[in-house]
């Protein structure tokens, strides 16, 4: 990862541009003023990153931090354009607009969104800039993929400054059912902003039928079915004399980069060293995730201190890791779920910690892929329990680390993952009995039977990697031969 020094003034014309709210890197000031460039959080940096370098195009997102002007700078052949924020727009689009009012909206209302008219201004602000960025970096006939829940209005007003690209959008968090979409005060502004793209795609077919229905609804457009080339039983509908296609596109990993990682000697040993550190215990459990309250980080220490509390499981031979990326640290439900956490995770060692063995380990801090791997694949059992999750790249991390057919992988029903990855521990996350028996059974699971699902898993993850998904999205786009 960069490099501070990277700076370097580009002005070709790029003929493939990926907007996000934010670049795959982040701007980090040290408190002595010094500065460095770290990987940005989130699932949509692990995903696109590793594609997007492979093919040397632009990438247009904000940097991280507010009130910093950077020059678009080349980073190991991608052209990085620095989109400015200031700390209102931070505050307003960002922590109020796209994560306080969209998130939990999209995330099934599990906190009560907050709809307030100066944040929603604020959002078509910024999505009008990061509209006009990429409209001045794309060239002639480019093909411009824009991301996420932050930008859904960049699609129109992009299109409206540049007729001639070719405009795909992706969700990378769910698309909610109609009856919560209809909330939003703003919800035809948002399905016309989406619907000036020539696709666009969900993780889940469900989405994609939401949108469709909204559209018609919303702003009257009656959807067809059939498109070419788009998966999941897709539709598409009219607008003008464009047609706009609407589809399904699971997300993926790295899968193949991840199982060489865990096959490599200091994955390993680091592995090895990770286990005794932790004191060598019968099973350790992990836990990895930004700290997000959909994330149901809660759930699963709820469900641990019961199955200790019930004898059911002994402090002596489980040890529990939760790695947390810190994220949103400013808003305020992200303050209140980091506290109570915080709080069982103390309630819970001070009732069956011994000296030297806390029975859970919390790390509140990011670690690099290496080392992510040696906790993969250093953990008998993967614990996953979102509450509402777009897809979820942690589970599919694990499976694709457990070359060795080790391992188990307890997953909520509500990530998008689910989906594909049946032969998980299927919980539902607000049943705490239900996901209790199976942290149980993952915890006791027979190795053979433990072989037999990872295999199943290793299968699906290894043969749909990002690069399928991201060429089946760019086929359907029309930006990409079919194969
Ligand atoms: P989201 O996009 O909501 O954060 P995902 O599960 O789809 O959720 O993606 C999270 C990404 O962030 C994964 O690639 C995962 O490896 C990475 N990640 C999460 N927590 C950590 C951590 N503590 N340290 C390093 N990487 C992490
Ligand atoms: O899709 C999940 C996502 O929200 C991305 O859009 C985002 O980049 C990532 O998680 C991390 O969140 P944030 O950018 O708010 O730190």
């Amino acid at each position: 990862m960069p490099r501070a020094d990277a700076t370097e003034q580009s002005t070709t014309a790029a003929e493939f541009v990926v907007v996000a709210n934010r670049l795959p890197v982040d701007l980090e000031r040290a408190p002595d003023g010094t500065q460095r460039w770290t990987q940005s959080p989130g699932g949509l940096v692990s995903a696109l990153e590793p594609f997007l370098r492979s093919r040397k195009g632009a990438w247009v997102g904000w940097p991280g931090v507010p009130d910093v002007e950077v020059d678009a700078f080349t980073d190991d052949g991608l052209i990085l354009h620095p989109v400015t924020l200031s700390s209102a727009e931070v505050r307003d689009y960002y922590e109020g607009f796209s994560n306080a009012t969209l998130w939990p909206l999209y995330h099934d209302v599990v906190e009560r969104p907050v709809f307030d008219r100066s944040w929603w201004e604020s959002y078509v602000r910024v999505n009008r800039r990061f509209a006009e960025a990429s409209a001045a970096v794309a060239g002639n006939g480019a093909t411009v993929w824009v991301q996420d829940y932050q930008l859904q209005l960049v699609p129109s007003m992009l299109r409206e400054l540049r007729p001639d690209l070719r405009i795909g959008f992706f969700l990378h968090i769910p698309f909610p059912p109609v009856e919560l979409f209809m909330q939003l005060p703003w919800r035809a502004e948002i399905v016309r902003g989406l619907i000036g793209a020539d696709l666009v795609g969900f993780h889940r077919p469900g989405g994609a039928q939401n949108f469709l229905w909204l559209a018609r609804q919303l702003i009257g457009l009656e959807p067809s079915r059939g498109a070419v080339g788009v998966r999941s039983r897709p539709g598409m509908v009219q607008v003008g004399g464009r047609t706009v296609r609407v589809g399904a596109f699971p997300i993926s990993i790295d899968a193949a980069g991840f199982d060489s990682i865990a096959r490599s000697r200091p994955v390993i040993e680091r592995a090895k060293q990770i286990r005794g550190e932790l004191g060598n215990p019968q099973t350790v459990l992990l836990g990895v995730d930004r700290l997000d309250y959909t994330k149901g980080i809660d759930l699963r220490l709820q469900a641990l201190h019961e199955l200790l509390q019930e004898g059911r499981v002994k402090p002596e031979d489980v040890t529990f890791v939760q790695l947390a990326t810190p994220s949103r640290e400013r808003v305020e439900h992200y303050q209140r779920m980091r506290s109570e956490i915080e709080q069982m995770v103390g309630r819970i060692n001070g009732e069956f910690a011994r000296v030297g063995h806390p029975v859970v380990h919390y790390l509140h801090q990011s670690v690099n892929r290496t080392e992510l791997a040696a906790f993969y694949s250093a953990a008998d059992v993967m614990v996953v329990t979102p509450l509402r999750d777009g897809m979820n790249l942690v589970c599919k991390e694990y499976v694709a680390c457990r070359h060795d057919l080790g391992g188990a992988l307890v997953l909520s029903e509500f990530a998008g993952a689910a989906a594909e990855l049946s032969s998980a521990f299927l919980v539902n996350p607000h049943d705490l009995d239900g996901v209790k028996n199976a942290l149980e059974a993952a915890i006791t699971l027979d190795p053979a039977e433990g072989r037999r699902r990872m295999r199943a898993l290793r299968r699906q993850v290894l043969t749909h990697d990002v690069d399928r998904w991201a060429r089946s999205f760019l086929e359907a786009l029309g930006a990409e031969p079919s194969a």
